[in-house]
């Protein structure tokens, strides 16, 4: 068995570490020597996604947030609405939906019974489905008319960790085919997907520099409740990293958008609280990187014990964080490829503290294969 998980104590340490490989992985192949993306696997044919005018992203679950990562590029890239919603809600609403849709799940296993229904809602509706799916063969990407896998690999752990990273990158990848359909310039392409090429070394450095992350959850082990504040592409993933603090170590756990603090959660503020926040890149458009720094020192100022993930060279976050956390400098809309990673180890750690099972949490299934 421990030669199954690589020298790792668990299968949920070992896919995390997988992560670089996971992304290299999933963009393997996938463009051409011009740097033009190819894309012959999906089998739609160009005039029909050329014809897209609305994508509906459904999923549940970790895959769910990365459909939410996805929407702020796909729509970035391509300038079509994207709505982003849960399988088991789309599924029973009323949806909008005609042949002009795309409607893309989003599924490591491909067995996930609320997707698959999903699917199969859309299909009956006319919809166009592309299913982003880690498995073979799996019955989602069967039922759908074209399937863009991404390669992870295998994930074992009940929690998913690299599969997310590869349904955002693959995703992303979707979203440049699809711009590129539509006549955007192929340098802008190609150096979009330069930096996305890059992304698997920062990971690695991310990966490298966790040594403080697994400390703090350490000392943490015994803590009740944890917030977690994103913006822009950084509130899905504060959103996963709280879902992996409840997954594994059975703590209070919620994500919110940091421009929602004032309408509501900055009531639970109180000495000793520890909050997460992904900060966004100071490069990032329309100030939004001072409006996060700007709830730091807000929380912080109510007692908040803040646990800042912020880019290497960001020092407007230092006065007003208990502890930084450090990701090498990207993109804007590619960070949560690289600010996920700290909270799934901080969520791994945490749970090995507690002496918990970590890639078999209670009540969990890896694939919900009923309704
Ligand atoms: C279960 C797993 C989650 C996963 C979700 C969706 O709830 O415990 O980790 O995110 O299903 O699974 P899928 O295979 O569709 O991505």
């Amino acid at each position: 068995a421990a030669a199954e998980k690589g020298g790792f104590d668990t299968f949920m340490e070992k896919e995390i570490n997988e992560q670089p490989h996971a992304v290299a992985d999933t963009l393997l192949g996938r463009t051409d020597a011009d740097g033009h993306l190819v894309l012959d696997e999906l089998l739609l044919p160009e005039e029909e996604l050329r014809a897209v005018d609305k994508i509906v992203i459904v999923a549940c679950g970790t895959a769910s947030y990365a459909g939410m990562v996805a929407k702020y590029a796909i729509e970035r890239w391509t300038r079509i609405p994207v709505e982003v919603e849960l399988a088991h809600e789309f599924r029973y609403r009323d949806p909008v939906v005609d042949e002009r849709t795309l409607v893309v799940s989003i599924s490591q296993s491909g067995e996930t019974m609320d997707t698959l229904m999903a699917v199969r809602h859309a299909n009956e509706l006319g919809a166009k489905s592309l299913s982003i799916c880690n498995t073979h063969g799996s019955t989602i990407p069967r039922e759908s008319d074209a399937v863009l896998y991404t390669h992870a690999g295998p994930e074992i752990a009940v929690a998913s960790t690299k599969a997310f990273l590869a349904q955002i990158t693959a995703s992303y990848v979707l979203g440049l085919y699809l711009a590129q359909l539509r006549g955007e310039p192929a340098e802008q392409i190609a150096e979009v997907m330069r930096e996305l090429q890059q992304v698997p070394e920062k990971i690695q450095a991310v990966l490298d520099g966790m040594e403080r992350v697994k400390e703090i959850a350490y000392f943490m082990s015994d803590t009740r409740s944890v917030l977690f504040l994103g913006r822009h592409v950084g509130y899905p993933v504060a959103m996963e990293g709280a879902l992996k603090l409840k997954e594994l170590a059975y703590i209070h756990a919620e994500g919110f958008a940091a421009g929602e603090l004032k309408h509501g959660p900055i009531a639970l503020i109180e000495p000793g609280q520890p909050v997460f926040i992904v900060v966004p890149s100071p490069d990032s458009e329309h100030g939004l990187h001072g409006k996060v720094v700007s709830n730091i020192q807000e929380i912080r100022a109510r007692g908040a014990r803040t646990l800042v993930i912020a880019e290497e060279g960001d020092e407007a976050v230092v006065p007003f964080a208990d502890v930084v956390i450090r990701v090498p400098a990207t993109p804007p809309l590619l960070a949560p490829l690289l600010t996920t990673v700290p909270l799934q180890v901080f969520a791994l750690q945490l749970s090995t503290a507690k002496g918990l099972d970590v890639d078999q949490p209670r009540n969990l299934a890896k694939s919900v294969t009923v309704e």
